[in-house]
């Protein structure tokens, strides 16, 4: 790595050691819009990244990264909902406290993620029963050929499991500047998930969801700032029906979730942990010991570490259960994000 190349080694939630050719901090859209316009002279890559919790950097990047900090939080209600309008560059957490300090409910499920508020709807972040789906208003993208601001409502978005239309169509040439949100007046709390089972519906508190939720995550998942880690390194599979029945079959202690579509999605963590990965370690990077589903940076890990691991976890779940995980986190080279089952195949 030259002297002169900027390093990304605080801008990933993996620590890993890369650097880029520039690094800008982007406190408007306009700002984001100066860098994409000087990249495109120069015809090189252009990256815009939050807080990096959810991207494996695979090399060092060719290419200008922009680090969005669009701030600004706008609270307005009408009879019946809280409607908020957030810069992309406010942290996620740090919005889901505020809210509730003012007393607005409906994003306590979705404590503790880390990253910023404009990554939130691009793989549609969920947790403890709530998805980002279930209370964003829309989405301001700013379309970086004509310098534009579109919005797109919730229901243009295309969310999915882990999945939007920021990942598709609206992937390259955009960037997320703001995003909308309505939190309903009437509180329905959300409890179908692990221990918020245990809460009484009757008299529990936004404040005791948000508690448990915090708990529940600090006891599986390692603390970036202590512990290099991306969250779920791979998307929970689904997969159709009667393979799932198949298995179930072979292993009936098998977590399993029936979907919508009459697809089954299967626990990744289950899976790995079936295969007695926990632990196991290549170069720096290593299988987490209480979430198998999480990939940790154990000792100054490198990105080939990090695909070594990957890869040989694929490969024993596929072996045993004939389901081939795919990376939920993005693998960014060079020149910008590549296929990542490709990387790991
Ligand atoms: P980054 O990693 O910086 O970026 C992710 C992708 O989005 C990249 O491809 C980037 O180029 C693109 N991008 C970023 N900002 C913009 C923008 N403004 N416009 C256009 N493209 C952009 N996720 C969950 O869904 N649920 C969880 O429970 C969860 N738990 C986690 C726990 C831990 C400990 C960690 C480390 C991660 C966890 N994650 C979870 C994953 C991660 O927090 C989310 O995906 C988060 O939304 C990523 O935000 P970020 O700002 O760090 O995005
Ligand atoms: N399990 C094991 N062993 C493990 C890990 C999990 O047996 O090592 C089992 C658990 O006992 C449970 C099942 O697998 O029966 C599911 O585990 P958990 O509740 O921990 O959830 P997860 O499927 O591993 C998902 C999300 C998380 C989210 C939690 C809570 C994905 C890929 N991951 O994890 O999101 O926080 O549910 O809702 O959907 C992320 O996306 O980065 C992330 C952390």
């Amino acid at each position: 790595m030259s002297s002169q190349s900027p390093s990304l080694k605080a801008d990933n939630t993996l620590g890993l050691d890369v650097s880029t050719q520039t690094r800008t901090i982007a406190e408007t859209p306009n700002a984001i819009l100066e860098a994409w316009q000087s990249s495109r002279m120069k015809d090189s890559p252009f990256l815009i990244l939050g807080e990096g919790s959810n991207v494996l950097l695979l090399e060092n990047f060719a290419g200008t990264v922009v680090l969005n900090r669009i701030k600004g939080i706008k609270i307005d209600e009408d009879v019946e909902a809280w409607k908020l309008h957030v810069g992309a560059g406010e942290n996620w957490h740090q919005l889901v406290k505020t809210t509730l300090e003012k007393g607005i409910t409906g994003l306590e499920n979705l404590a503790l993620i880390p990253g910023m508020v404009g990554s939130a709807p691009i793989q549609n972040i969920g947790a403890y029963g709530v998805e980002l789906k279930d209370v964003c208003a829309y989405v301001d993208v700013l379309n970086l050929h004509n310098g534009n601001i579109e919005r797109l409502h919730r229901d243009e978005c295309q969310f999915a499991y882990r999945d939007s239309i920021f990942k598709h169509q609206y992937q390259s040439g955009y960037a997320i500047v703001a995003v909308g949100f309505s939190l309903s007046k009437q509180w329905h709390p959300v409890l179908t998930y692990g221990d918020l089972k245990t809460l009484n519906p009757a008299t529990v508190t936004a404040w005791e969801v948000f508690n448990a939720v915090c708990t529940m995550r600090q006891s599986k998942l390692p603390d970036p700032a202590i512990t290099g880690n991306v969250g779920s390194f791979f998307k929970n599979p689904v997969i159709p029906h009667e393979q799932a029945a198949e298995l179930l079959a072979r292993f009936s202690d098998m977590p399993h979730y029936p979907q919508p579509s009459g697809e089954v999605k299967l626990a990744a963590g289950w899976l790995i942990d079936r295969c007695q990965l926990k632990g196991l370690r290549i170069g720096g990077a290593a299988v987490h010991q209480q979430q198998a589903l999480v990939l940790i940076n154990a000792e100054n890990a490198t990105p080939q570490d990090f695909v070594a691991l990957a890869r040989e976890v694929r490969a024993q779940v596929g072996e045993k259960f004939d389901v081939w995980l795919e990376p939920e986190v993005r693998f960014i080279k060079a020149q910008g994000e590549c296929n990542a089952v490709e990387v790991i195949s």
